[in-house]
Order: C-alpha cells, then structure tokens, then sequence
C-alpha cells in the first residue's frame, strides 16, 4: 500500500494503493507506521508524501461510510495531527487528482506543490456530507474564506493554478518536468533555507477582510439552488467555526456535526447515489471475462437536435465523428450547430481556440452511407418512425463492417423490431440520450433481446467514456425513464382539469425538489413533441377522454409552449408569465368531461404526481426492465431533476414507507371515481412488499 524510502535527509512516503490510494482504516494504519518511521530516524529532516498513482488521493474510503471502521483509530483526524504536530517538516507532492480526505491531508502538511494538470477538490456536498477531516478548517485557513466556501459548497474540483493563486499550494510544476525529482528539490531547497514549519493552527482566518456579513450572503446565494438540503448549511456552519475556534476546538466540533450529519436521510440518500452508480454497471450475462469492442470512431445518422448534441459530446471525448443526412441543407444545419457551440466555448473562454479547430476537424459530414464503412460506432438519432429507423438499419448492415456497433437513440419505438431488420442483431443496442445530448448525464443502455455481451459491455466503456452515468434497460414503450414520466404528466395534466393551476403545481414540484415543475416541463420539451408521441398511442388511453385533455387543447391552438412563444404559460424569451386563458380553457374542458373543479390541496397534488411515478418503477422493476430499484434512482435524478438528495423516486419510496404509496394509490382509486379505477391500479409487487414489510433497495429481480 506504501512504499517507505530515505533517500539523503528526506524520507519518502509514496502511496500506492490502486485504484484511488482510499484511506480505508489500513492505509491509514500503514500511512502513520510510516510517519512514526520517518519521525522517529533522526537523519531525516523532511518528509515528502506523494503517490505512485496516477492520481494522488481519491479521499475516504466511502465503503467504510456505512461501518464502525470509519472511526476506527487512526482516523483521518489521527494522520493529520501526527503530520501537523510531528516533529518533521512535512510537504505534499500531489501528482494528480486529490479529493477529500486526500486534500485534507496534504492541508495537515507543512507545503504543498502540485503537478500543474493535478485538480484538488472536496466533492463532500455531493454526498450530503461535509468536508469534516479539516477541509472546513485549514481551507479557509490557507487559503481564505471566499476561496474555500466557494469550493466547499460547489464541491467542484479547482486547478492546480487557481490553488496556487489561493495559497492553498505553494508550488506548481509543469506537466512536462520530472515531478518527483522536483519534490525532492523543493524539500532539499526547504531544508537548505530553513523554512519555516507552517502549521494551521497558528493562522487565524480574516473575517473582517470578506465582510461582516460574509456568512449571511453565502447563504442567500445559494439558498435557491440547495432549498430543502441540509448539508450546505452544515458546511457553512462549519467553515463559521474556523473564524471563532481554536483549530482544534473546531475540529472536534466537526468530528460531532459530521456524525449527526451521517446518519440523516439525505446523506444516506446520496450514498445511495454514489453506489449506485457503481452497481449498476453490474449487469447479468456481463463479467470480468466479456470482450468489449473497441470504440474509436463514430457514425451518426440524423443531424437534428439530438444527432448534434451527440456528436458534441463524442468529440468532447476525444473521438472523431461523422455526421450522416439526408440533404446537404440539413447537414450544413448540423454541422453548423456543432461549430457554433465550439465557437460559443470559446468566446465564453471554456476552451481555447487551437482545441476549437481540433474539435471542429474531427468532425466530418457525409451524405453517404458508404463513409461509414470503417466506423467503429453508429448512433442513429433520425425521425421518431419506424419506416424510416429500420430503413436506416437495414443500408447500415449493408454498409458497416463486421463487429461494428448499430445503435438506436429511439425514445419510444421497439428496439427488437430494428434489430431483427440486419443480419446481425446481435450488435444492435440502444443508446437512450437526453436532451440537451452534450449536456444531460443520463444514458439509458437499452439491451434489446438478441443484443450480445460484449456488445452491452462496449457500451458500458462508452458512457463512461464520454461521461455519462448509464443503466442498462430493456425494451418497452419508453424504458424506464419516459415510462414512469407519463403518469407523472398525466396527473399534471388532469389537475388542471380539477381545478389546480399551473404555478400552483409547479411550486408544489419545485418545493419537494425537482429541478423544474411538469407544466413548466412540457413547455420546455413541446407540447408538440408530446402529442406526436401520443398520436401513436390513442387507443391506450381509449377509455379516459380527459387524457392529457388540455395538452391536446393547447397543441390544436399552435400553443406548443417555449418556442412558440406560448403554452401553459406565456413566455418572453425564457422569461414566463401566467396565462389566465389558460384557466378558462381547463374550466370549458372539465365542464365537456363532467369533471367538478375545486381547490387542490398540495399534498394531494404531490401524491398524486409521485405515487403513480413510482408505481410504475415498481412495475418496471417486476417486469425485469430494469434490474434494481437503484438504476431507476439514478435515471431519475441524472436524467428528470429528481433530487438526489432524496435519493430518487423509489429510494424515496422506501424512506416514506411503501405502505404510505400503497395506502395512497388506493385511497385515489376509490376517491377519483372512473378516472381513479382506470390509473389508480397498484402495482403487484407494492402489495407484496408491503405485506412481507420488505423494500425497493432489497428487491432482487
Ligand atoms: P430532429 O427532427 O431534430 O432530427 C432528426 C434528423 O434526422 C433531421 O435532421 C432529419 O433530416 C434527419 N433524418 C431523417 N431521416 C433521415 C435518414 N433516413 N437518414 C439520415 N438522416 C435523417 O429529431 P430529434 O429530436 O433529434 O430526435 C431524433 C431521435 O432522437 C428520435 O428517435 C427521437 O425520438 C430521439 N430522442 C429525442 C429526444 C429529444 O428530446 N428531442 C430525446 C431522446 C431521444
């Protein structure tokens, strides 16, 4: 785990625990033998701490969040006092990333240099924790109130120059100089000019330089963004403490906070997350033995929306593109879409222009599907129609090499009925992205049912490639994510009808948490695009004639929301306004369907959005279109803005209680009459839960 070296007067502790040099209780067991090692030879006269990894430190070992062992001594707390207090001078040699734990080490240490590609950050927030180790205490110490709030509560990683701008390194070295030979030299420099040991507890931090009322107006900025989390303010209180307590008051203050904070749902819930995306990358029929393929060129067909927000993020991955079209009208559209956000980047000084042009020239359009011979990846993003889709596939399999992967952005149509088109289903799968494509994290990976191992497993490579989080879905009329979207907007719609109002539902949505409200959401995505979606299906819905009634109304007005400049709402620009035709619209509808208009209360409105959502996961689960609950959290928090501080729908469901979801659905069903005997039907597999006491996370399908 640790290789220990004198080599002169400088002792040597190199990590050296793939993959992320965690700090799991071993490690740090091993890391303060070391130091005890190094304090105890009296030749030594510095000690310089760096990795034989990649990176320098991931941080804690989060396995541990969930045992005794993260207490267990030596803590976190231990390390760093045995290097703040030991008797050595001690400097940090962080050659690459170090989060967490990882960086609050190094702030225990005397200096820090960093190689200049390296990124410090404390992502703790992300996990609805705080940065407990001493990140609240020795950051704002070392590098300033403003610097370290921003990063704490952002939880976003800095460079390696912004941390030497900061004070929180001393030292950067280009990426192209022999690092460790460095970190020697600058540990003999220190030594040779007798510097200073640096330790934080004897740094006071300025309030009165950031203001009196620092703190207040951290809060207010970002009291918006984080309505109904608590770790923020745990982080802020935290980070309090630095400008009153001693250092090591303030820290045994946050060993208690950090406890606390542990154990609430919200934690847990991001914990959850964090796993999550790990299991689910687990997938049945995929082992440590499957090939995958590789992926080192990609074929997109369709340049509209979603065809050129994919090649976006494919060539931010590195990976050249060529984009196939109909018409030369519609590729130099595309083409051009992709060039002017590369353009944008660099105005916005995102990117420089040199990296610009490289990405614009990996980027090459074709009218013909000969150009894609050779390609490793086709991602077919045309029109939402049969026809045209298996069309696609069928010169795809004429055309592409053998081993090359055919895939299929479809929302809604049958994956199985594409793939049995080619002479090689095999290789066809579906790469469910979201809109905006270079933007949004979800990728639903839909295994349809002749798609092979390794061709799931490429996909797998793929999404991490380019950034996504994935989960592996099966084939049904919107796989997970759009399945359980359509009766969440159903019951929008409906309680319109009742006599709810747009703001009204929406403020609802928002106050739980979700990222925007559903009527807010339909304007966004088109009324348009939902009742094309709709049109294919009339006959599901046959029997209930107030079935997205209103969306159906607006679509006929030319209302089709954002960019017609109307929908439920009124907009200038992204600026909205209330509509009070709206009212009397949804007053004429209820009165053609019979429906009696009252005041909604809000909790209703939030049972009835949630419970039919998460009924249909629970479906979705016992049909096996998903394999657990958590790969369903996970589409809905990276793909719907679902919180993930409730950990997603069917995390939440659990910590509700299933009962509640069960008692509700019921309760609906018997109280909305027709309507509610038609869409109140619980799920099977609730009843069962709920009558074995069991839970969604536990259910193994
Ligand atoms: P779009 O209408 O913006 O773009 C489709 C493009 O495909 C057009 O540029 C069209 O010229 C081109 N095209 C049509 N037939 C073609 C053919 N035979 N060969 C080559 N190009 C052809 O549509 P959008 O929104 O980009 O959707 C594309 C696909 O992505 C659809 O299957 C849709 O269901 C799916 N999708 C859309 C999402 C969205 O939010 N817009 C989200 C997720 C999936």
């Amino acid at each position: 785990m640790i290789h220990y070296q004198v080599s002169g007067n400088i002792a040597l502790i190199t990590l050296d625990a793939a993959p992320v040099n965690a700090l799991g209780q071993a490690m740090r067991e091993n890391l303060l033998e070391n130091l005890h090692k190094a304090h105890s030879d009296a030749s030594v006269k510095a000690i310089v701490i760096g990795s034989n990894l990649a990176l320098f430190c991931g941080g804690a070992d989060i396995e541990e969040f969930d045992s005794d062992r993260l207490w267990a001594s030596p803590t976190l707390h231990d390390l760093n006092d045995a290097i703040e207090n030991g008797p050595k001078l001690t400097i940090a040699a962080i050659n690459g990333i170090a989060m967490g734990g990882g960086l609050e080490l190094t702030m225990a240490c005397d200096y820090r240099l960093a190689r200049r590609s390296a990124k410090m950050g404390l992502p703790e927030i992300k996990l609805g924790l705080f940065p407990a180790a001493g990140g609240t205490q020795r950051l704002p110490r070392l590098a300033g109130l403003q610097f370290a709030t921003d990063m704490i509560l952002s939880g976003t990683p800095v460079s390696a120059d912004q941390a030497l701008e900061s004070g929180l390194l001393n030292r950067v070295v280009p990426d192209d100089a022999d690092f460790d030979e460095q970190a020697i030299n600058f540990a003999k420099d220190l030594i040779k000019r007798n510097a200073p040991r640096r330790n934080c507890s004897e740094i006071e931090v300025e309030l009165a330089q950031a203001g009196d009322h620092f703190f207040d107006q951290a809060r207010n900025a970002i009291a918006r963004k984080t309505s109904g989390q608590i770790a923020p303010e745990y982080c802020l209180k935290s980070i309090e403490l630095s400008t009153r307590l001693p250092l090591d008051e303030a820290l045994k203050a946050d060993v208690i906070a950090f406890r606390e904070l542990l154990e609430t749902p919200q934690a847990r819930a991001m914990i959850h997350l964090f796993f999550g995306q790990r299991e689910a990358q687990k997938i049945p029929g995929v082992t440590r033995d499957t090939k995958t393929r590789a992926i080192d060129s990609i074929g997109i067909i369709g340049a509209g929306t979603m065809g050129s927000g994919i090649a976006i993020a494919c060539l931010d991955a590195g990976l050249p593109v060529t984009l196939l079209e109909t018409s030369e009208e519609a590729l130099e559209r595309g083409l051009h879409t992709v060039a002017k956000h590369y353009d944008r980047s660099v105005e916005k000084g995102r990117i420089s222009d040199d990296k610009a042009e490289r990405l614009k020239t990996a980027l090459k359009g074709t009218l013909d599907f000969a150009a894609l011979a050779d390609v490793d990846l086709i991602i077919e993003a045309v029109f939402e129609d049969m026809a045209i889709k298996k069309s696609v596939f069928e010169q795809l399999d004429k055309v592409c090499k053998p081993g090359a992967i055919l895939a299929s952005n479809t929302s809604t149509l049958d994956l199985n009925e594409m793939a049995q088109t080619t002479s090689r289903p095999g290789d066809v799968i579906g790469l469910h992205f979201f809109s905006p494509a270079n933007i949004m994290r979800l990728l639903e990976i839909v295994r349809a049912d002749a798609t092979s191992a390794d061709v799931l497993n490429s996909a797998l490579q793929f999404a991490k490639r380019i950034g996504k989080v994935s989960a592996v879905v099966g084939v049904c009329f919107g796989f997970v994510g759009n399945r359980m979207f359509e009766p969440y907007f159903r019951e929008g719609s409906r309680m319109l009808l009742e006599g709810a109002t747009p703001e009204q539902i929406d403020r609802v949505l928002t106050d739980f948490g979700m990222a925007m409200g559903i009527v807010s959401v339909a304007d966004l995505a088109g009324v348009d695009v939902s009742y094309r979606v709709r049109e294919s299906r009339r006959g599901e819905f046959a029997q209930d004639p107030s079935y997205q009634a209103i969306q159906d109304k607006l679509y006929q007005l030319g209302r089709y929301g954002q960019k017609t400049g109307r929908g439920s709402y009124f907009y200038q620009g992204r600026e909205k306004t209330s509509d009070p035709d709206l009212i009397t619209l949804c007053e004429q509808l209820a009165k053609e369907l019979g429906i009696e208009r009252r005041d909604i209360p809000d909790q209703e409105i939030l049972e009835r959005c949630f419970y039919p959502l998460i009924n249909e996961g629970i479906q979705i689960l016992d049909d096996g279109i998903a394999y657990r609950s958590g790969d369903i959290d996970l589409i809905w928090v990276n793909g719907y803005g679902f919180p993930a501080w409730r950990g997603g729908p069917l995390w939440y469901a659990d910590d509700l209680g299933l009962s509640k979801v069960l008692d509700g659905m019921n309760r609906y069903r018997a109280s909305l009459g027709h309507y509610g005997e038609l869409w109140f039907k619980p799920a099977s597999l609730l009843e069962r839960l709920v009558a074995e006491n069991g839970k969604l996370s536990a259910h193994k399908g």
